[in-house]
């Protein structure tokens, strides 16, 4: 298998598969590996983009994402982790501004997923003639674009603090309420999956 092939694959896997339930009880190394998860998804909005035509099954795989676990994740962030953030965070970390403008990212992002969404569903029960139209191609690649920033942020600035600020309670009770977002049983011990 080439290297485009194998990415292409291990994008479809990682789209398809949630982090462990057992990574509750660390929510935010579950939130780590969402994001790695969303930097999959970038590339495999790109790969869809640039193709000729309409891959499928990478459709597909963007479409369950986008349509579930990157909202789920969103409201991760805005109801539970950047709230618990801002009553944790002390004066001269300045991280209102950062929390700010991440949640006005989150805003125009849900929408552009929405529309993304909207025209993948479209293009596969066209049988993806003209795929992908010029429209659709710009939003793609504006997503990825907007999103990977948007991870840089977070992953470096807002989880780090987060580590350093979130108490053992905050951590529970983060895991506790992504578990129940989910469906899941929060694992009480290390030996619940
Ligand atoms: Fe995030
Ligand atoms: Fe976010």
């Amino acid at each position: 298998m080439d290297r485009l092939a194998e990415a292409r694959k291990l994008a479809i896997a990682a789209l398809g598969e949630p982090p462990p339930a057992l990574q509750l009880l660390a929510p935010l190394d579950y939130i780590l590996s969402e994001h790695f998860r969303q930097r999959s998804l970038c590339q495999a909005v790109e790969h869809l983009a640039n193709a000729d035509g309409l891959d499928r099954e990478m459709a597909d795989a963007i479409l369950g994402f986008m349509a579930f676990d990157f909202g789920l994740h969103v409201i991760d962030e805005e109801e539970d982790l950047f709230p618990m953030l801002r009553r944790r965070a002390l004066p001269e970390d300045g991280i209102e501004d950062v929390l700010g403008a991440l949640s006005l990212e989150h805003a125009s992002d849900n929408e552009i997923a929405e529309r993304i969404v909207e025209g993948l569903a479209q293009a596969l029960e066209t049988e993806g003639a003209d795929f992908p139209r010029a429209e659709l191609a710009a939003l793609l690649m504006r997503f990825a674009d907007g999103e990977r920033r948007h991870l840089i942020v977070e992953n470096a600035i807002v989880l780090p603090l987060a580590r350093a600020r979130l108490t053992e309670d905050d951590l529970r009770n983060l895991g506790r309420r992504m578990a129940a977002r989910r469906g899941i049983d929060y694992p009480e011990n290390k030996n619940a999956v």
